[in-house]
């Protein structure tokens, strides 16, 4: 049995996630924190990401009966109390020694259902030996396909209940904070999950030649077939994260697909991409209602959530903010932002007169119908 990670303090005066930034990076190496923090290119699209939930207004509604009002949901086969989910985000134990084991922990203490990232640098089957709460494993489609579907398989075997497969990430973006920063991964944090991998043929750049087309790493990347090969081999729910397109929205439900993430990987792969939230109505429109959308990216208050919401999400992921817990309070940190965005998630619908997350709707952003 793995043990279970050790509870620390929170830190005095946190009252909301953004207090939780300053303790988190006096915890990481400079280095770490910019690889945590830092967007593709010139972080237009990760400051947009947190803009888009500021530039609009709620519509409240008075006196309405609130009784029996709860934030329960069924999301694809699971019965969740709140809709905020865990994002995958790689390289936990670069915010805390214990990693995903302490993500897991503040994760089942707040029954929140966590996504598990490929790159994640504890094993998969410890995760789920750790964990109460549900876990996806998010799954980057490898160059070698053969150790994909063993990947599958031991997510499968260890009870991950769905995947959730990132599409919007073929090559890692430019992030030039952290190529400034001189990061690189410390010894001992490692993603342990794709050991044994067959590596990819190093590219050998030829004078003149272009850097990345005809590579190893484009001539593999996943394609619309892979989709449909991976829907073939897993009796999982397959959920794709990183649509941003309408129509790509709508190829992946005409596909099958459990579910749609709406994300620009908070930020970190196409820096140009538009906020999250402001494409959320156009895919909701391309979707309607066949399968459930999730928005991740820039959701730093209850508030945002009930944006998300109303706009057409049935659930958000959040990433950077439950590391920010992570790091400065190991699983208790993780459980208190969790707590910390249910409670102003609830307070938002109470004073919106909303008892239930059905009644959270357009007409509640103040210039929506
Ligand atoms: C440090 C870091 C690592 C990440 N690693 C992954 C990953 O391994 N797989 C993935 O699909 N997304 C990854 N993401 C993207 C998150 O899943 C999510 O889309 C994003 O963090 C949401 O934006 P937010 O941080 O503003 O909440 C990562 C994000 C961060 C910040």
């Amino acid at each position: 049995m793995t043990p279970l990670p050790k509870l620390q303090q929170i830190p005095a005066e946190i009252a909301c996630v953004a207090d939780y930034e300053p303790f988190a990076r006096e915890r990481m190496t400079p280095s770490a924190w910019a690889y945590l923090v830092g967007g593709a290119a010139d972080e237009s699209t990760l400051a947009d990401n947190l803009a888009a939930f500021r530039r609009i207004r709620l519509q409240n509604r008075v006196l309405e009966d609130l009784r029996g009002g709860h934030t329960r949901l069924d999301l694809c086969g699971l019965a969740l109390d709140y809709p905020i989910l865990l994002a995958p985000v790689a390289f936990q134990r670069l915010a805390h020694p214990e990693g995903e084991l302490a993500t897991a922990l503040g994760a089942s203490a707040m029954g929140a259902a966590m996504v598990v990232s490929t790159q994640a640098s504890v094993s998969l089957e410890a995760i789920a030996q750790a964990a109460q709460a549900p876990l996806w494993f998010q799954l980057y489609i490898q160059p070698d396909r053969d150790f994909t579907r063993d990947l599958v398989r031991r997510a499968e075997a260890a009870g991950y209940r769905a995947l959730v497969v990132t599409v919007d990430a073929p090559v890692n973006g430019l992030r030039n904070r952290e190529q400034r920063s001189g990061f690189a991964l410390p010894d001992g944090v490692e993603a342990v999950n794709l050991k044994g991998m067959r590596g990819l043929p190093p590219s050998i750049a030829q004078p003149g030649s272009s850097p990345l087309f005809g590579s190893p790493l484009l001539e593999h990347a996943p394609t619309w077939k892979d989709l449909e090969w991976l829907q073939s081999i897993t009796h999982l729910p397959v959920l794709v994260k990183g649509v941003m397109n309408p129509s790509d929205a709508s190829r992946a439900v005409e596909r099958g697909v459990a579910g749609i993430l709406v994300s620009n990987h908070g930020g970190r792969t196409l820096d140009g991409l538009p906020a999250t939230l402001d494409v959320l109505p156009a895919i909701a429109r391309a979707v309607q209602g066949r399968v459930p959308l999730l928005l991740d990216g820039g959701i730093r208050r209850g508030s945002d959530v009930f944006k998300a919401l109303a706009l057409g999400a049935s659930a958000v992921m959040i990433g950077r903010p439950y590391v920010f817990g992570l790091a400065a309070a190991g699983a208790t940190g993780v459980a208190h932002v969790l707590h910390l965005l249910r409670t102003e998630l609830e307070v938002t619908m109470a004073l919106t007169g909303c008892p239930t997350l059905d009644a959270i709707e357009a007409s509640l952003i103040l210039g929506s119908s």
